[in-house]
């Protein structure tokens, strides 16, 4: 996929969002948050869902958790413009309670197409909801700051998620502020394990698709014998920046 397809089939995704009626957060939202960044981004971060400003703006992380969230991504040199930004659920909940099972359920589909099109290499999540969906089973004081492999069946085919604190968490507790901006430190080197483990994976698929013993060709007419392009390296169709690792 390009860059200008990427796009252009999220933004799909964001007008089925904006007129989503199928849980009961439809009725209280003024606007539904699809989530932003960079279609040609490695990183996906996923927050909870919408609190009052992003409701307002229909965008995600615009409020004091949103300016954490800046300042996070500026400890290790990055914006926000280069990484995507999305939620577990994109309506609001009434005062900015926790999203409830079946609120997740029902949105779990919009995240999942995002993910089948941006393909990131690492997931961030932001906060308890977010991990439990790519890192079920863990505590977050105890799975803050580590990686594991994610779940092809959440739609990122081939990532590792990053756990990280809520930034409105960390700007309820100070201990916890500190622990984000030593969290996030990590994010780099997870992005260069998902690099390679990616790398790996795409030569595994290549050596597979090859014959193991030579096969004897007659010769034919060399129309005849079409041969398929290999697949192609990752990324190696995008000629776009790649996200600075230190
Ligand atoms: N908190 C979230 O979880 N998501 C946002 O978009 C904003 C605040
Ligand atoms: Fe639809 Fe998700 Fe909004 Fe619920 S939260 S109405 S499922 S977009």
């Amino acid at each position: 996929m390009t860059d200008a397809e990427r796009h252009q089939a999220l933004e799909v995704i964001a007008a089925e969002v904006r007129a989503c009626t199928d849980c009961r957060l439809h009725q209280g939202r003024t606007r539904a948050v699809p989530g932003e960044g960079d279609p040609d981004t490695e990183v996906v971060f996923v927050g909870e869902g919408p609190g009052f400003n992003e409701d307002r703006l229909g965008r995600p992380f615009v409020g004091r958790a949103g300016d954490l969230l800046v300042k996070l991504l500026a400890a290790i040199g990055w914006h926000r413009e280069e990484v995507f930004i999305t939620n577990i659920v994109k309506c609001r909940p009434p005062d900015n309670r926790d999203p409830e099972p079946d609120e997740i359920a029902a949105c779990s589909k919009y995240l999942r197409r995002q993910l089948e099109i941006l393909d990131p290499a690492v997931v961030v999540t932001l906060g308890r909801h977010s991990m439990a969906r790519f890192m079920p089973g863990v505590r977050i004081s105890q799975a803050h700051g580590t990686v594991r492999p994610v779940d092809p069946a959440t739609g990122a085919r081939s990532a590792l998620v990053f756990a990280m604190y809520h930034p409105a968490a960390a700007l309820r507790t100070p201990a916890i502020e500190r622990e984000s901006f030593d969290d996030i430190r990590g994010v780099p080197a997870a992005l260069v394990d998902a690099r390679r483990r990616r790398e790996a994976a795409s030569k595994e698929v290549q050596q597979a698709s090859e014959p193991a013993v030579p096969l004897l060709v007659e010769s034919e007419p060399s129309e005849s014998t079409p041969v398929s392009a290999p697949p192609s390296p990752l990324g190696a169709d995008d000629a776009t920046p790649q996200l600075t690792l230190f």
